[in-house]
């Protein structure tokens, strides 16, 4: 039987762990690095207080973390997924986010984004053989004050129609990313493919964390955008798309309102860019609106 806190003795014996190690922290080199970690220790020791973490269930938190460790390589962030479905992700993204009015939400960067993407040219097809309804996106880069973004840098990348990545192919192919430069009026536009709804990898211990929990590993159907224009902050966000599932149970809490777009269907025939389409398509617009760099403060 673990111990409840009512007795004076207990609790005081508890409190003089916490005082001890926050007090460990007195000659820290940074006031800021010696403030994170005082709260962070004295939210930890109170988690274990409220809940009275029992001996079995510290050591089940050790074993999770350990093959956390295990799982992870330069290709697998078990850590990151941990985070971003305990909601630790998604609530940094809403600390950070840029406060300028207007500006286009952000939401997580997920483990999918490969830094070296080959350039589409404007109008150019970012799915380069992803399997998928072909589905074209546009719309405009401006900053808050409604100017209009020219040579904006977008990279975008997505799922095929069976919800895998690229990098989740066996082989080194890579297709559904790219990146393209907005036009001389901020306008962008590319070919890509109606994103279907995929499970976060879920075969490792953050999948048995699920399971326990009862939640799904499903993520909506969605884009990955990452724009950067210069005197801009850098817009990390997706476009999810209208009617899919799983909009309100992502398992990573990405999901806003903002974020959600319609998808127009369209028949075989003349696209917007004057191309003849032989298979029905389908259509997306979506306006991007970046937050003035904030200035640094000293
Ligand atoms: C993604 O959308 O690519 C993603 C985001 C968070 C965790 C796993 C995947
Ligand atoms: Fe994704």
């Amino acid at each position: 039987m673990t111990p409840t806190a009512d007795h004076p003795a207990q609790a005081a014996r508890e409190q003089a762990v916490t005082d001890e190690v926050l007090a460990s922290f007195d000659g820290a080199g940074s006031v800021r690095y010696r403030d994170v970690m005082r709260s962070l220790v004295r939210h930890l020791h109170g988690f274990a207080r409220e809940v009275r973490l029992t001996q079995r269930e510290w050591e089940h938190g050790i074993e999770l973390l350990t093959r956390a460790g295990d799982i992870t390589t330069d290709k697998r962030q078990e850590f990151i997924l941990l985070s971003d479905v305990l909601g630790l992700s998604m609530l940094t993204v809403g600390i950070n986010a840029p406060a300028a009015a207007g500006a286009t939400e952000s939401t997580v960067f997920g483990p999918f984004f490969v830094a070296d993407a080959p350039e589409v040219a404007l109008g150019g097809d970012i799915a380069r053989g992803a399997k998928g309804v072909p589905c074209y996106v546009s719309g405009t880069v401006r900053s808050t004050d409604g100017s209009p973004l020219p040579d904006a840098r977008i990279e975008v990348w997505e799922a095929d129609e069976d919800g895998f990545y690229d990098v989740q192919y066996d082989g080194e192919k890579s297709a559904g990313r790219a990146w393209l430069r907005s036009g001389p009026q901020g306008e962008y536009c590319f070919w890509s493919v109606l994103p279907s709804p995929y499970p976060i990898p879920h075969d490792g211990p953050v999948g048995d964390l699920l399971m326990a929990a009862g939640r799904s590993p499903m993520r909506p159907a969605h884009l990955h955008f990452k724009v950067d224009a210069p005197g801009h902050a850098t817009l990390i966000t997706h476009i999810f798309v209208a009617g899919s599932e799983h909009l309100d149970s992502d398992a990573v809490f990405g999901v806003k309102n903002s974020l959600i777009v319609d998808v127009v269907q369209e028949p075989p025939g003349r696209a917007p860019d004057a191309s003849e389409r032989t298979e029905a398509w389908t259509r997306i617009a979506f306006e991007i609106v970046l937050a003035p760099e904030q200035e640094e403060q000293s």
